[in-house]
C-alpha cells in the first residue's frame, strides 16, 4: 500500500510539473504587462463589430504616441505606443429601438422590413475582455516589437504568446505585417 501511495504522489507531482510548464511556456513575456492606468480615457482610433458566435462591438483606443502615429501614418509605430481593444456583447435596447423605428428613412416601409432593420441595431452591452498591444521593439523583438496581453474583469488572462505557436496573438497578426502587425486603420 505504501508503495502505491508513493507512486500516486509521484504521478500527481509529475502532472503538476508538466501542466505548470505548459502554462509557463504560454505566458511568456506578456505575463508582466499590466493594464495601463487611465486607458479608458484614451482617444478613439476606430470601431469594429463581429457577428455570431462572437456578436460583439469593439473600440480601439490609443495612448498619445499611438494616436500621433495613427494620424501621421508612422510605420513602424514608435516604442511606447499602446493600442487597447475594448469589446462588449451586442445588446438591444427597446427604448432606443422604438425611437429608431420613427426614423424618417424607415417611414413607408413595411413593419416586417422595419423589424428586420431594427433586429440589426445594437449597442454595447456587458464587457467581454480588453486586449492590449504595447510597442517595445527590443523587449518584444520576437513578436514584431509588440507585447500582447488580454484582461477579463481587470485580471490578466493566460494567453499564448510564443511566436511559433500558430494560436498565438502574434501569429494571427502576421498578415498585417506591412502595417507593423496592426490591422486597425484610423477612422477620421
Ligand atoms: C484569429 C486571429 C487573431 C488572434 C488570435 C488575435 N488577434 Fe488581435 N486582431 C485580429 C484582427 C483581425 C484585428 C482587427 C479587427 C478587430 O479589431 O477585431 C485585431 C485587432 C487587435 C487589436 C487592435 C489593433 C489592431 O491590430 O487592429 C489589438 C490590441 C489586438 N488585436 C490584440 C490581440 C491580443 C492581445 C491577442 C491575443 C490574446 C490577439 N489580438 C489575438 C486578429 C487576431
Amino acid at each position: 500500500l505504501r508503495i502505491r501511495i508513493v507512486a500516486a504522489v509521484a504521478l500527481v507531482a509529475l502532472a503538476l510539473t508538466l501542466s505548470g510548464q505548459r502554462v509557463a511556456a504560454q505566458v511568456h513575456e506578456s505575463s508582466n504587462i499590466a493594464l495601463p492606468v487611465g486607458y479608458r480615457s484614451w482617444q478613439l482610433i476606430s470601431v469594429a463589430a463581429l457577428g455570431p458566435p462572437f456578436s460583439d462591438i469593439r473600440a480601439k483606443l490609443g495612448n498619445e504616441i499611438a494616436l500621433e502615429d495613427f494620424r501621421r501614418g508612422t510605420i513602424p509605430y514608435r516604442d511606447g505606443a499602446i493600442i487597447v481593444r475594448l469589446a462588449w456583447k451586442q445588446s438591444r435596447d427597446s427604448q432606443t429601438n422604438s425611437a429608431l423605428g420613427r426614423e424618417p428613412q424607415l417611414q413607408g416601409l413595411s413593419p416586417d422590413t422595419i423589424a428586420k432593420d431594427l433586429s440589426q441595431s445594437f449597442e454595447a452591452g456587458a464587457p467581454t475582455n480588453v486586449q492590449l498591444m504595447v510597442k517595445d521593439s527590443k523587449r518584444y523583438a520576437a513578436t514584431g516589437g509588440w507585447g500582447f496581453a488580454q484582461f477579463t474583469n481587470g485580471k490578466r488572462d493566460v494567453v499564448i504568446t510564443s511566436p511559433r505557436d500558430p494560436r498565438s496573438c502574434f501569429a494571427c497578426h502576421v498578415p498585417a505585417k506591412a502595417t507593423d502587425f496592426v490591422f486597425t486603420r484610423y477612422a477620421p
